[in-house]
């Protein structure tokens, strides 16, 4: 064995030369890696013995990508292009073998080899497009030559990883290897290769499929208008697209030098910039300063749910799709049944989509029982999630009931939105075990997973609904108890101010524009219509004295009326609403104010600003760890536009003077609402960034 760097081995198996690359966690093309292989690749071509080069990795996978910290820093070292050409132009055949994930810079490794081999387990993808970029080292020229433009749009603008099997029925891998075999697999596979005399085959030369697509450019016209909706704002997706049409009009060399080009332009962008910072986001809020690593987790096989209404059946259904048993449990037969039978609905509408097969619809339906009692089926539970009515009284009765009812050291957790888990925690003689767990609806399709520290909340409770939470798909945050928490007591600031607005002048659809327009899926009042005006509304105490009161009363309560603050048509498209636009005026006359024309800018100033400032006096109470967190909630969880990084991000990109300075101003206009956090002040004066929080 020869040791070609720090992270890079070159063996000779017979006269296969074995390049192993070691360079934990995953693999990540670094300087050091790019050394190693540019090296290792040189050494074995020289090597008289090897008459054939394996590229494998140890640890949890294959090159997982180029090396995101690297970026936006002065490159060291050989360039990927010079690993790469080095490989591609090996005069002996190359095979990649690959086991987890073979992602961008690292599937784009592996396309310059002659052959891969992949285990079953293995995936693919070029996921650049989340990090607002494209792939830059050829894989925009590559992938549409090896799997079509059509399949490529599809992968490059989803970032989809695919799995092993459906890489080998595009081509993308020539083998399937078995499982915990990869090595030998691959070595048997370079050995037959060069028994067999096969060519050199190189990616780039195969230009049948982009040919056949060439004169088509209604493959384009077509993807782009299927997904205007979803790419809306992003740059990245379309410039992937155009990199694909470039691979279907021009000759290689060319398309690589229109993916150079746009691949520059994002990766100077603010977008990508945005978008990199959240992938480290997310991740860091994994990492709890006062949790160490190695905090004993409880073992959960066993879930409990009480409320089997849209919440309880969504929130168990994440357990079910990982192979975890459900418990709902129900007051009554009849919510029951319709609980169950609204998830197996559910199920099947994502099997008839493809999404999973009909074997796992009834899988998973077998994972979720139902019961009338929680005595008969909590005994056994590991960790049990209430998900009722939102009411003190009612959670307590149950917390008494779980403290009776559950074994010791099962976790006892709420799906409150912002009730006071301690106030919860204290009716049981547990309180260590008690936690809350925030899921948003759709619970089984939000990726936001709020979790909530109460203040005797054990560590191996936090740990262990961290760890589930990912074993489940959630991206989660840890905050503190306070009203609202984290996520809705932002959205709090940004409410007051929407209705302030107006209540000044602006209108429902001026205000829901502006938002729109900065990116999110839609405005506060076309939000509200959605989910019904008369949400907390009670019919027998309106007295028409808000706007919504009127509306109600008016019965507008929203889209499932046919009218909340907007009209609706049969196909719910929202108009303005002349009605909506009078009780409005009527309200501002009748305070004696005269209505103001609110420009833009002042709206999105007034709703936005007051968000980064709560978000500091959430920070300086410490119910947040760090604002990144905070960033991470309001992307995942109330549609933060994601290339806009966060609130506090965001405020970073306006410049926390020039935050500070308008609360400033808007205080001294309009009142005490807009104090500044004294921890902006502080941030300000310390010449420090959010970001530095
Ligand atoms: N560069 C640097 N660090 C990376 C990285 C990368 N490409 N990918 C992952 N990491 C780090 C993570 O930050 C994390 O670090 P931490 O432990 O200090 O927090 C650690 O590796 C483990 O990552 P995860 O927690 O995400 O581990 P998982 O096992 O859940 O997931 C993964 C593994 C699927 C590989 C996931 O990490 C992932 O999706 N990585 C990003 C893949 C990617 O986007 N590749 C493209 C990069 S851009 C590119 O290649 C440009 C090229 O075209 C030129």
């Amino acid at each position: 064995m020869t040791a070609i760097n720090s992270v890079t081995d070159l063996t000779l198996d017979g006269d296969v030369a074995v390049i192993t690359l070691n360079s934990p966690p995953v693999n990540a093309l670094s300087a050091n890696v790019r050394e190693g292989l540019f090296e290792g690749f040189k050494a074995a071509i020289a090597d008289p013995a090897a008459r054939s080069i394996v590229l494998i990795c140890e640890g949890r996978t294959f090159i997982a990508g180029a090396d995101i910290t690297e970026f936006g820093g002065a490159m060291k070292g050989p360039s990927l292009q010079d690993v790469q050409d080095t490989m591609e132009n090996s005069p002996k055949p190359v095979v990649a073998a690959i086991h987890g994930t073979a992602l961008g810079g690292g599937l784009e490794v592996a396309l310059v080899a002659n052959y891969r081999v992949g285990v079953p387990s293995a995936r693919f993808g070029l996921p650049e497009v989340n990090l607002g970029l494209l792939p830059g080292a050829g894989g925009t020229q590559r992938l549409p030559r090896v799997v079509g433009p059509e399949k490529a749009l599809e992968m490059m603008t989803s970032g989809r990883h695919a799995p092993a099997k459906e890489a080998l029925a595009m081509g993308l891998i020539d083998e399937l290897v078995e499982e915990g075999k990869l090595k030998e697999g691959a070595i048997a596979f370079a050995r037959k290769a060069v028994a067999e005399g096969r060519p050199l085959v190189k990616v780039r030369d195969n230009n049948s499929k982009v040919e056949a697509a060439r004169g088509k450019p209604e493959i384009f016209a077509e993807f782009r208008k299927a997904n205007a909706r979803k790419f809306r704002g992003f740059l990245a997706p379309e410039y992937n697209i155009r990199c694909i049409e470039a691979a279907v009009n021009l000759p290689f060399a060319e398309g690589l030098g229109v993916e150079r080009k746009l691949f520059g332009e994002l990766m100077s962008g603010s977008q990508s910039a945005a978008q990199r910072y959240s992938f480290f986001a997310e991740r860091q809020a994994q990492k709890i300063p006062d949790v160490a690593d190695d905090t004993p987790l409880i073992p959960i096989k066993k879930v409990g749910v009480i409320g089997a209404g849209t919440m309880g059946g969504g929130i168990s259904m994440n357990f079910a799709n990982v192979g975890i048993a459900v418990v709902i449990v129900e007051q009554k037969q009849e919510p029951l049944d319709r609980g169950l039978a609204t998830i197996r609905k559910n199920y099947e509408r994502t099997a008839a989509r493809g999404g999973i097969t009909a074997a796992q619809v009834e899988e998973r339906m077998a994972l979720i029982t139902g019961s009338l009692s929680m005595e008969d089926s909590f005994a056994d539970v590991d960790l049990v999630i209430e998900a009722v009515f939102e009411r003190m009284d009612i959670k307590k009765d149950i917390f008494t009931k779980l403290d009776a009812i559950c074994k010791p050291g099962a976790i006892l957790a709420t799906n409150t939105s912002g009730l006071n888990i301690d106030e919860i925690a204290s009716v049981t003689k547990r309180p260590e075990a008690v936690i809350g767990l925030h899921f948003f609806s759709p619970a089984n399709v939000m990726k936001l997973l709020e979790i909530v520290r109460a203040d005797h909340t054990s560590k191996s409770v936090i740990a262990t609904s961290m760890k589930l939470a990912k074993q489940i798909g959630k991206v989660a945050a840890l905050v503190g108890v306070c009203p609202g928490f984290v996520g809705n007591r932002i959205l709090g600031a940004r409410q007051r101010e929407a209705q302030k607005l107006v209540l000044e002048g602006a209108m429902p659809w001026d205000v829901d524009r502006v938002l729109y327009d900065f990116g999110f899926p839609m405005g506060p009042f076309a939000m509200s219509d959605l989910a019904g005006l008369d949400i907390g509304w009670v019919k027998e105490k309106s007295n028409g004295a808000t706007i919504r009161d009127v509306l109600c009363e008016a019965d507008r309560r929203g889209q499932k009326t046919g009218a909340g603050y907007y009209d609706y048509d049969e196909n719910r498209n929202a108009n303005p609403s002349p009605f909506t636009e009078k009780v409005i005026h009527d309200f501002i006359v009748k305070s004696g104010a005269n209505p103001r024309t609110i420009g833009d800018e002042e709206i999105l100033e007034r709703c936005i600003y007051p968000m980064i400032n709560e978000g500091m006096k959430i920070l300086e109470e410490g119910k947040a760890i760090r604002a990144s967190d905070i960033d991470v909630v309001w992307q995942n969880g109330y549609g933060w536009p994601v290339y806009r990084g966060g609130p506090m991000w965001y405020g970073d990109q306006i410049g926390a003077a020039k935050v500070l300075a308008k609360m400033q101003e808007f205080q001294a206009t309009m009142g005490d609402e807009f104090k500044p956090a004294a921890a902006l002040e502080k941030l300000v004066a310390d010449g420090k960034k959010f970001s530095d929080l």
